[in-house]
């Protein structure tokens, strides 16, 4: 077992280091915060366990908490392990999400993850979104199948020119298509921050709205731990991240695809945890939004 744990970790050494061998723009970040990230919050908001691995946010009255890469990407893989406020978390908003901007402009392109709190013992909704260009309204809200508030579990973003995928423990719950390069839906022109945050939404996020922050059970925190980025840093000029001028693994088949394994686990996603998704709001798209009539399996 010993020899074996060894062996992948030598291969998984090997595969790395051809990794940075043969694509120097990547960047597979594993830890050290300071120099990969800003934080924008008061000290007092922002810890980290004694050996720096896992990182503490947390939301009181007196502060909110947001953590922020210092290099943009674009296309690649992101990924989080987050463990949820447990308890009474009603109107709070945990999110690992990225955006093309630091402040949230008016034309900003944007991949969401937020985490939207509960009533103690009321299930936590995961809602996901996609702005290109300042246009979001993209909204698709999930269940999960655990208790994000007992545990880490691992929540991922694919993004590469032909689709955004959203995982959860490597189950895709979301599939976001292009269709081709010249429509208006698919953010793929601007590189992208990737950014964490915890704080108040108790205007819109529990029950619409309904259910207000309990400050009595405040500080709020939630952890994160295992950052990964396994994406093309930014540089300009703007060809050194296109698709075409390198074979980056997200810039394949296997990763404009889901497997069959992976398409089995999304339509079970599909049958079971989706609560509400834009694509089939009549009320609010009077016409089903373009990128909606694409078929996220093909
Ligand atoms: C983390 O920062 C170092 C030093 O600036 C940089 O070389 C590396 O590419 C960064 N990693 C990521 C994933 O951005
Ligand atoms: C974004 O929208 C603005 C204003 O509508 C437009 O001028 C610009 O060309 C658009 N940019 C992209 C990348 O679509
Ligand atoms: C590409 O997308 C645009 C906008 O969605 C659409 O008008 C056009 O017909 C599409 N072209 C192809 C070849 O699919
Ligand atoms: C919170 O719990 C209520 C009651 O179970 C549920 O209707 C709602 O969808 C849950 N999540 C949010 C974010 O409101």
């Amino acid at each position: 077992m010993e020899k074996y744990v060894f062996s992948m970790v030598a291969f998984l050494l090997v595969l790395a280091l051809m990794a940075t061998l043969f694509s120097p723009s990547d960047a597979v970040f594993k830890g050290a915060f300071e120099e990969n990230f800003s934080k924008s919050c008061p000290g007092t908001h922002f810890k980290t366990s004694q050996d720096g691995q896992i990182w503490y946010l947390t939301l009181d009255q007196v502060s909110d908490c947001g953590f922020m890469t210092k290099q943009s990407y674009r296309f690649g893989w992101f990924s989080t392990k987050l463990k949820l406020v447990g308890g009474d978390s009603a109107g709070v908003v945990t999110a690992f999400y990225m955006c093309s901007e630091v402040e949230a402009g008016p034309l900003r392109d944007e991949i969401d993850f937020e985490f939207l709190g509960n009533r103690t013992g009321q299930p936590y909704l995961i809602q996901t979104n996609v702005y290109n260009n300042g246009s979001g309204g993209r909204e698709m809200r999930h269940q999960l199948w655990f208790d994000p508030t007992l545990d880490f579990h691992t929540y991922s973003i694919l993004w590469n020119s032909h689709n955004i995928v959203f995982f959860v423990d490597k189950v895709p719950i979301r599939i976001y298509k292009n269709a081709n390069h010249t429509n208006n839906f698919f953010p793929a022109q601007r590189p992208m921050y990737v950014f964490s945050s915890i704080w108040n939404a108790d205007n819109w996020a529990t029950r619409g709205g309904l259910d207000k922050i309990n400050w009595k059970n405040a500080p709020f925190v939630a952890s994160y731990k295992d950052f990964t980025i396994d994406a093309c840093t930014w540089k300009n000029p703007y060809p050194a991240c296109a698709s075409t001028t390198t074979q980056h693994w997200w810039d394949q088949y296997s990763a404009w695809h889901l497997s069959s394994k992976q398409k089995t686990d999304y339509a079970w996603v599909q049958r079971n945890f989706v609560v509400y998704n834009y694509c089939q709001d009549t009320v609010r798209n009077r016409y089903k939004p373009q990128e909606c009539w694409l078929n996220p399996l093909d």
